[in-house]
């Protein structure tokens, strides 16, 4: 009688506290793994996975967190639909090989109040940080909570928020924080799309449209390594996207690469990059390009 191999399926472990988190860390860090961070705010997507799998590729150990961080949202925001299914994203970090899921409470995170009581600082109030006030304190706020709390060696962000990510590379320079930051780059549909978690809020019609904003901030990144000024492509993919049912675009730029200062010209020993944010129906949709030199 052939004998019926039995395959189990481990469950990725879940912990709630920063002292539960420690006792499965404690350990691994004892033995000298490297321990890598992938920070989330759930509704999980291949852009995600993408962060896993190259958390894994580079790391011993890959500690997922699940937040979703009431600081970063402000007044009339998405914060309470925001999409949460931890079920699901448990499954899909199970099948990724993640080792631990850190899902804290907000009492957790935040024992003395929901307020950020960290500045992003210049690099912050700009772009996003100019219609989203207060955002990048949130984002800074919990990222340097979540370094504190699992103390990884690296932190993988995806290129997606671009912004967002320069803003964690300088508030972990700032305070001195021993992570190696990671940016990795963004994974798109087959039609250019970005994917976001926010993507979930694009009926079918606004699905079909939703890639126009990869179309047009890229025809604006090789006009402009072509030698276009930028105003004139700004001015041309803000009456794109308008055209094609984007409402209201909030920005169409092209900034330096590091410090997110508007350029005016191509110039091949500065890095740039174009960055938009649109709204579509219920949907707000950011995206972002590297200028690649011609
Ligand atoms: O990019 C996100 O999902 C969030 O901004 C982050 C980095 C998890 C902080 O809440």
């Amino acid at each position: 009688m052939p004998k019926i191999k039995k395959v189990i399926k481990e469950v990725i472990k879940t912990v709630r506290t920063q002292s539960e988190l420690g006792v499965q860390t404690g350990p691994w860090k004892a033995a000298g793994h490297k321990i890598g961070l992938v920070p989330t705010m759930g509704a999980l997507h291949a852009g995600h996975m993408a962060l896993v799998h190259q958390a894994k590729k580079v790391c011993d150990k890959v500690c997922v967190t699940l937040f979703v961080n009431p600081t970063q949202f402000g007044p009339g925001e998405d914060f309470n639909s925001y999409p949460r299914d931890e079920e699901k994203d448990r499954a899909m970090l199970q099948d990724a090989g993640a080792d631990i899921l850190y899902a804290p409470s907000v009492g957790e995170m935040y024992p003395d109040g929901t307020t950020a009581s960290l500045s992003a600082g210049e690099l912050g109030s700009v772009l996003e940080g100019a219609f989203r006030p207060g955002h990048f304190d949130g984002v800074a706020t919990v990222v340097e909570r979540l370094f504190s709390h699992t103390n990884p060696h690296a932190a993988f962000f995806g290129e997606k928020d671009y912004q967002q990510l320069q803003v964690i590379k300088q508030m972990t320079l700032r305070q001195k924080t021993p992570v190696e930051i990671i940016g990795v780059p963004t994974v798109r549909g087959t039609d250019g799309l970005a994917l976001s978690s926010r993507n979930e809020y694009l009926s079918e019609s606004e699905r079909g449209i939703a890639p126009v904003l990869y179309q047009t901030i890229s025809g604006v990144a090789d006009g402009f390594a072509g030698g276009q000024p930028s105003a004139e492509l700004i001015a041309a993919a803000v009456e794109k996207l308008g055209l094609a049912g984007f409402d209201p675009v909030d920005y169409v730029a092209v900034v330096d690469a590091k410090n997110l200062k508007p350029l005016e010209l191509f110039s091949p020993d500065t890095p740039a990059r174009v960055l938009a944010a649109a709204k579509l129906g219920r949907a707000r949709l950011i995206d972002n390009i590297a200028v690649t030199a011609p």
